[in-house]
């Protein structure tokens, strides 16, 4: 009898290529992340936690989930802190699906999605994304909610990582009537909203289906203290609640996002620089150059290119990493990471030695 589960011995780990990021040798643009550091109110705040002695106490929450209901502009009773955006895809993925049970992912779809399905032992339903512009499967989608026995879940990537693209605030409106209808929850995974201001948030009082993750891992700049939150009915949270530990957003977390939130204007001038500057000088150059990419929401952008591989490689040994991954195909492409205005310059300069 083996000691593990079948379907963890099937999987395999995801492992994101972190090899060297720590360094500072290279520009990265390939975890979507803020190029450029976080609030220097963020880091007051954390050396006053650690000088204020108080890392033997166990964690406490606090006033920490009303900030973050106010800011997202929901109800109190509407939110539930989490460790990283992750965590939220995992309790979610734990409280609904068992072996057996199918999980509606469109592909491309973001890692953690699957591996948190995975480990629950359901299969992947993929519809996939359109390979000429990226745009969202929504007949499949819907034709997969009506006529699939043992759907238990939709997860909703808006916008998709890593396509960038958007899903109409109608269309998720369309899934969430037709899932509402079986019973169905649905993931509306808002990992980018501080970029697209793309959300559901509006829909949480109607549907009783309905789960949103979100991140300060992003725009906010604190992916290094793993923090993000659900937005979803009180009844539900309160059922991720027996599934989320107690304690499982460390300290250091909760307080770089109260001071975060009090100086979101920082936040707000970078996604500014990355949306209305940064990204249209990056894809007028593309234009330029005649290379595609799928329209983006997001702070990045994916390109369907033949060659993949030279431009990661050839901006790898310029100082510039990005990312490769796969087109609806499955064919290999690359995603590109929009940062500073400044890391627009530079990658356009390596990019003029490759193309
Ligand atoms: C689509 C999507 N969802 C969720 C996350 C989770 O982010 P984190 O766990 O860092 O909060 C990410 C991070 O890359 C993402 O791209």
């Amino acid at each position: 009898m083996p000691l593990f589960r079948d379907v963890i011995r099937k999987m395999k780990p995801y492992k994101p290529p972190l090899e060297g990021r720590s360094d500072r040798d290279y520009t990265l643009l390939d975890f979507n992340e803020r190029t450029i550091g976080t609030s220097p109110e963020v880091k007051e705040a954390l050396k006053n936690f650690i000088d204020d002695d108080r890392l033997q106490v166990y964690p406490e929450y606090g006033t920490v989930e009303r900030e973050i209901a106010g800011y997202a502009e929901i109800k109190d009773s509407h939110v539930i802190i989490t460790n990283g955006g992750d965590q939220g895809i995992d309790i979610i993925c734990r409280a609904h699906l068992s072996n057996g049970d199918k999980v509606i992912i469109p592909f491309p779809g973001f890692a953690m999605h699957y591996q948190s399905a995975g480990i629950q032992g359901a299969e992947f339903i993929e519809p996939v994304y359109n390979s000429k512009d990226g745009s969202f499967p929504l007949d499949k989608v819907i034709d997969l909610i009506k006529h699939q026995e043992r759907i238990r879940l939709v997860i909703l990537c808006n916008p998709n990582n890593p396509l960038g693209t958007p899903i109409e605030i109608d269309d998720v409106k369309l899934i969430l009537e037709e899932a509402k209808g079986r019973d169905i929850p649905v993931l509306h995974d808002e990992a980018y909203f501080e970029f697209s201001g793309i959300t559901c948030k509006d829909f949480i009082d109607k549907y009783d289906n309905l789960y949103i993750i979100r991140t300060f891992s992003k725009a906010f700049g604190l992916v290094a203290t793993r923090v993000g939150y659900v937005i979803s009915q009180d009844s539900n949270l309160e059922e991720l609640l027996k599934i989320r530990g107690p304690y499982d957003v460390n300290m250091f977390a909760k307080v770089a996002v109260l001071a975060a939130l009090k100086d979101r204007g920082y936040m707000e001038d970078y996604v500014n620089e990355v949306m209305k500057v940064s990204k249209p000088k990056l894809e007028g150059y593309l234009k330029n150059k005649g290379v595609k990419f799928f329209p983006s929401k997001a702070n990045f952008l994916f390109l369907p290119v033949d060659n993949s591989e030279a431009i990661i490689d050839g901006l790898k040994d310029q100082g510039i990493l990005v990312r490769p991954k796969q087109d609806p195909d499955g064919h290999k492409r690359v995603r590109v990471g929009v940062g500073t205005s400044e890391d627009t310059d530079a990658l356009i300069r390596a990019l003029d030695k490759i193309l």
